[in-house]
């Protein structure tokens, strides 16, 4: 063991080193676009290249694909396991980002994190705190190189959703008991699980995922998952507040019957879709949401189309043509906006838009298409209500 490691880092490390975590390619994730995060909170960056830190950047594909689009931003990338980061460092070089770091650091100390004055704008923590032995002082200790204007992007365990998981846990440790050496108890657990998923649906899910997924979720050596008061009391514990879900979208209580006021309607989301994970948007105290776009600071606010959502045009061919049948806009939750009226025209011209622009210039664009002063406006809040535009910090 590493001196001045603790057993349980110790051991986590090694089965991180054993099994890189996870398998893939770099991808773009849910609120990886720093600009547009710091666009939504009420305190200002200074003005200076933004930095991003990945806190268990793992083979780094999510920090991989945000650095990608986001060439002006610098990105750190720290992790546990230097096989891990080693895959990381080869996408880096593959891609030929030169605006990421990566080292090798252990975020029970942060020793060795080298921290930009000020803090992180944004730090991104997917699927760690839950794996070190107290999470709420591995979180606050990120809370402590966030920068006071800064957003956390926080991935959590939700426990209702991992339930399902339980019942291969259970086989798998009557068969393999727990504190044998993770790649033995692989190397029984396969062929068991196998078996059973030809009678068992319980099982059919395991028996699918390749070993790096099946490591993480069946064999972990260290974790801990949430219920909502859990996550809450993590939060609180941690010194952080709330700013948002992730995915608002998920978290919108269906249209129920008789709901009084009072109800935690998250609450009422975890029980009916029983989640796997929780992903919010955690600020300190002091920060929070920016006040609301009114009638008078449109014009002079900053936008710019969302780096997390997707334009999809839809055309047909004839003998003799072809028509532009939809266009449709797939926001980062994946929900799909099919663009009618005024709202094709400014999918149009958005689509075709590269860098910032303000509401006024917006709402002139719009208006040299022959819409109305009044129309462009509407426009311009429902483009930002589906995340098909963000708000820039000022
Ligand atoms: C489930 S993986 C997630 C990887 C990555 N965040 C992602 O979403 O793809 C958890 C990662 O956290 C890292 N980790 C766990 N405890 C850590 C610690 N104390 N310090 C640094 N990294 C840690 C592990 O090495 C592993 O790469």
């Amino acid at each position: 063991m590493p001196s001045g490691m603790d057993t349980t880092t110790a051991e986590v490390r090694a089965l991180y080193e054993r099994f890189p975590y996870p398998a893939g390619a770099p991808e773009l994730r849910l609120s990886c676009d720093a600009e547009a995060l710091l666009g939504e909170v009420a305190l200002s960056a200074p003005r200076r290249p933004l930095e991003v830190l990945d806190a268990g950047c793992g083979r780094g594909l999510g920090l991989v694909g945000a650095a990608a689009i986001q060439p002006d931003v610098r990105f750190t990338g720290v992790d546990l396991s230097r096989a891990s980061l080693a895959d990381a460092q080869a996408s880096v070089k593959r891609m030929e980002l030169a605006n990421v770091r990566l080292a090798a650091v252990d975020l029970t100390t942060l020793e060795g994190l080298e921290v930009p004055p000020g803090g992180f704008d944004v730090i991104h923590s997917s699927g760690v705190v839950h794996h070190m032995a107290d999470p709420a002082a591995g979180l606050r200790r990120l809370g402590g190189v966030l920068a006071p204007h800064g957003v956390l992007v926080l991935m959590v365990y939700a426990r209702a959703g991992r339930e399902r998981y339980a019942k291969v846990t259970q086989v798998i440790d009557a068969i393999a008991p727990r504190g044998e050496p993770v790649a033995e108890r692989l190397a029984q657990a396969r062929p068991v699980v196998t078996a059973l998923a030809a009678t068992h649906e319980a099982f059919a899910e395991a028996a699918r995922v390749d070993d790096v997924e099946f490591v993480d979720r069946y064999l972990h050596v260290q974790e801990v998952s949430y219920d909502l008061e859990g996550l809450r009391q993590l939060v609180r514990e941690a010194g952080l507040e709330v700013l948002r879900w992730c995915d608002p979208d998920y978290w919108t209580t269906p249209p129920l019957p008789n709901l009084p006021q009072t109800v935690d309607s998250d609450a009422v989301v975890a029980a009916v879709k029983a989640p796997r994970v929780f992903e919010l948007l955690l600020v300190h105290p002091g920060n929070g949401p920016r006040a609301p776009l009114t009638a008078e600071s449109v014009a002079q606010s900053r936008f710019r189309v969302s780096t997390e959502g997707t334009f999809e045009l839809v055309t047909r061919c004839t003998p003799n043509d072809v028509r532009q049948e939809a266009l449709r806009f797939r926001a980062a939750s994946g929900r799909v906006h099919t663009l009618t009226g005024v709202l094709a025209v400014a999918g149009l011209c958005l689509r075709e838009q590269r860098g910032a622009f303000t509401g006024a210039e917006f709402r002139d664009a719009l208006v040299g298409f022959g819409t109305t002063g009044a129309d462009a406006g509407m426009a311009l809040a429902e483009c930002f209500r589906i995340g098909m535009i963000v708000r820039l910090p000022d």
